[in-house]
Order: structure tokens, then sequence, then C-alpha cells
């Protein structure tokens, strides 16, 4: 069983740290940083960074401080000196800091991935060959494979080995940058098999080894799958999973207390509007927050509805109408877009990015890691964005960061996805001077640290 190993492990520092001589430093928080930024504002690089030479105090898991290395130096750790260096260095400790010098590396937020389907089992890559052939995510999934095939698996795998795989991913995410992640249920489809998916995912969570984590109901993602010849049709079958969710699932679900948020994949040939309409207002008076799967393969209504249920967040939205979208943007909606999964099913249908940037629209970017879409790195997501979907590496940095962050409360109320007093001391640290440079995609992560909140995941 693979177990994490990890710096995070470490008791957080008890004394300050300073990260001293930074290049471009991403603050992404010309004002208080807690709302989302639209437009041109996205990508201003005037108010977004600070030019090279700034650093950072950091005490316990908050940022203090972020000016000019010299006046933190004179301040809090005047027998320090720069190394002079070409490479990022210790400098030691130094009136209580621990001091590192970075050399003109450039610094950006912890990443903030605000859809994933963090937990399943099961390998569902022979669905490339199929997809290859000619067959469509509908046609894969009226064959018994898709989120079914995924079912099956999760079902069948223990719960030692969900959570050792969770820790294996959950590595993975934070290796690419992401330091605040959501995991939704929603590959078990029953009241035993999604409680046990959320129970996991809490595990995952109360481990000092794991970054924060929101935690989501999915129990709306597909109508489980079916004994064979059951005479049913899928509509008879889809009506009684929604009585069972409303009457056994979601309370159980809100008596166990772990989920945030509901989610339904509300798209044709899945749930409806009217069905996730239900659900959603069902999960809200039980507290929960909504987010939503809407319009991934044709315009159904979805935005729309979203924008009726004050979601928080509208993801894939790719074939959402522009009045949808437009009445998302009104109530603060989010649009959230996963270019992830056009490019693994193959489609050159990328989302409307440019869309929301011409009209102001809040957006965000998340990973939707799932059996089909492989892939929990953030820089991979915007490195689609910024080459398909006429976005710069700034703008994508903020739907990221400070963006997917305006639209998913931190556990503990912090603030994230940006870098300012008071704002979690979550960081990745880039091997040049730019923070362009956190789209460059080699199959590898683009940083070359990471901290999540004041402990090193990956130290210099
Ligand atoms: O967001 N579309 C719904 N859910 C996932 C995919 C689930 C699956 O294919 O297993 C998504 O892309
Ligand atoms: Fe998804």
């Amino acid at each position: 069983m693979r177990r994490i190993i990890s710096s995070l492990m470490q008791p957080a520092a008890t004394m300050g740290m300073l990260l001293l001589n930074a290049g471009w430093l991403a603050h992404i928080s010309p004002d208080a940083g807690t709302t989302p930024l639209t437009g041109d504002a996205m990508g201003d690089r005037d108010s977004l960074l600070h030019e090279p030479g700034y650093g950072l105090l950091i005490e316990d898991t908050l940022i203090q401080s972020v000016a000019p290395s010299e006046e933190l130096m004179d301040e809090h750790a005047p027998s320090a000196k720069l190394s002079g260096g070409t490479s990022p260095t210790s400098l030691g400790q130094h009136s209580g800091h621990d001091v590192f010098d970075l050399a003109g590396r450039a610094v950006v937020p912890g990443l903030v991935d605000a859809h994933t389907h963090l937990l399943w089992a099961g390998d569902r890559s022979h669905e490339a060959s199929l997809r290859r052939q000619g067959y469509s995510y509908h046609q894969i999934a009226e064959m018994g494979g898709g989120i079914a095939f995924t079912v099956r698996c999760t079902r069948d795998a223990t719960q030692d080995e969900l959570v050792s795989e969770g820790e294996h991913r959950l590595r993975l995410a934070m290796d690419h940058g992401t330091t605040f992640i959501e995991a939704k249920s929603g590959y078990g489809l029953d009241t035993k098999s999604e409680l046990a998916l959320l129970e996991a995912a809490d595990t995952l969570a109360k481990s000092t080894a794991s970054p924060p984590m929101r935690h989501t109901w999915l129990g709306a993602h597909a109508t489980p799958p079916s004994e064979e010849g059951d005479g049913r049709t899928e509509e008879s079958r889809r009506a009684a999973y929604v009585d069972e969710m409303l009457a056994e699932q979601l309370p159980a679900v809100l008596d166990q207390g772990i989920a945030d948020s509901v989610d339904v994949f509300c798209e044709p040939g899945w749930f409806t509007v009217e069905e996730t309409e239900e659900i959603c207002r069902a999960g809200a008076d039980g507290g929960l927050q909504v987010r939503l799967h809407v319009d991934e393969f044709e315009e159904g209504g979805g935005a729309a509805l979203a924008a009726e249920l004050r979601a928080r967040t509208a993801d894939h939205a790719a074939w959402s109408d522009s009045e949808g979208r437009a009445s998302c943007a009104r109530v603060g909606t989010l649009q959230g877009f996963l270019p992830g999964t056009p490019h693994v099913l193959g489609s050159d249908h990328w989302p409307p990015i440019r869309e929301c940037l011409d009209n102001r629209w809040p957006w965000t970017l998340a990973s939707d890691f799932n059996p089909n879409c492989d892939s929990l790195s953030l820089p991979f997501s915007a490195h689609l964005a910024v080459t398909h979907c006429g976005v710069d590496s700034l703008e994508a940095l903020v739907a990221c960061t400070r963006n997917a962050a305006s639209g998913m409360d931190h556990p503990r109320g912090l603030q994230t996805g940006t870098l300012r007093s008071a704002a979690a001391a979550s960081l990745n640290i880039l091997p040049g001077d730019q923070v362009d440079g956190w789209i460059q995609d080699s199959g590898e992560s683009p940083f070359i640290a990471t901290l999540v909140e004041g402990r090193w995941h990956r130290s210099l």
C-alpha cells in the first residue's frame, strides 16, 4: 500500500520564514482579493505582479507581509545577507526566521482545484481505443462503460484501497502546485457506497499530509448500473433513483455531515433540469452549497438553472448559451471550464473562455480529474486553455487561484489564491524569473518548490 512520505508531515514551522529576492511575484491582489477578477483585470500585469526583488514573511500558516526584500531583511533578519549566487539557497536562521534567497525565481500563489473526481477505482483506458473506433461518450455509456464501469470497480474497492490511492493522487496534485482541492463522490451511486466515498475523502482531509479539502456529494452522477433484463426503461430507473436519493441517500449524507456541497450531472441523457433542481433544492435546504456539471455535450438549460439556484459554479458550461452564461454572471455563479475533458475526448469544441473575458463574466479553470481525464495538473489544464482558447497565461493563473478560491470556502476560513498579508502561506516557486513559466508543460511539474500553508510539500 502506497503511503505519503511528505514534508507536510513535519509540524508547521514554529519559527517564521523569510523568502527573499524573488523574481516576478504574482500577488494577484491589488484589492482585498476575495472576489473573482474579470475581463482585462485578469491580465493586468501592472496591478497583479510585483517586480523582481520582493520577498515574503511567513508566520505559521499565514503570510504576514509581502514587501521589498531589503525592508523585510532590515526589519526581521538584519544579520542575513543575500548570497549573490544564481541558485536558490537557504541562508540559515536569522532572528528566529528560516531565511531563503530565491535568487530571482518567480513566485505564484498555490493553485486551487475546485473540480475533481478524486476517488474511484478501476481502469478505463480501453475507452480511448473505443473513441478512436468512433464511439461517443454517450455510446460508451450505453454500452455499460463510462461512469457505470467505474462504479462497479469502485464498489469492489476496500476503504483502505480508496484512501491509499487518494493519498497518492493528493501528492500528485501538490507536486503540480495544487494547495487546496475539491473532491466529489459520484462513483458509488447507492447510499452505502456514496457514504463510503465521502468517508474516504474525510479520512484524507484529516491527514496532516493532505492539502485543505472540500467535499461534494455527487450521488446524481448517473443512474446506477442495472442488472441485465430488469425490464425497466432508463427513464423509470432514473426516476426511481431520484426518489431514492431524496428519501434515503441525501438524508444519510446530511446525517454523516462530511459533504459541503451538492453536485448533479445536469445534461440531456443524464439528469434533467427538473430533476437537478429538485435534488439541489433539497441539498440546499440541508445546508449544502450547489456546484453543477452543466451543458458538457449540448445546451440543455443547465447554466440558466445554475444561476437560478445561485450555484457557486456552473462547470463544463461548454455548450451553454450566452443567455444562460450572462445570468450566471449576474448572480455571481462562476463558469468553471475544464479543458482537460475535451482534450481527452478528442473534441475540438474548446471552452468558450474568450466570451467570458470579452463580457467580463467571472470564470475559473479546474482539472476535472476523473477516470477519463486522468490528470491532476492544473498547469496542464491552463496550458490547454492558453494554446486552444485564446487565454493569456496570467489570465489562466488568476482563474486557477483567486477566482477558483472565490467559489470555494476554505475549511478553516483562510483566504487562499492570493499572495497578500493575512492570506494562507501557500505558494509555488518557478525555475525561472517569469511567472508565465507556470503553464509550460513538458509532462513534468513546472514548479521547483511548493509551500502548503506554511509547510514545504517540496522544499527548495
Ligand atoms: O465531469 N461528466 C460527468 N462527470 C465527469 C466524467 C465522469 C466519467 O466519465 O467518469 C466529468 O467529465
Ligand atoms: Fe466533472
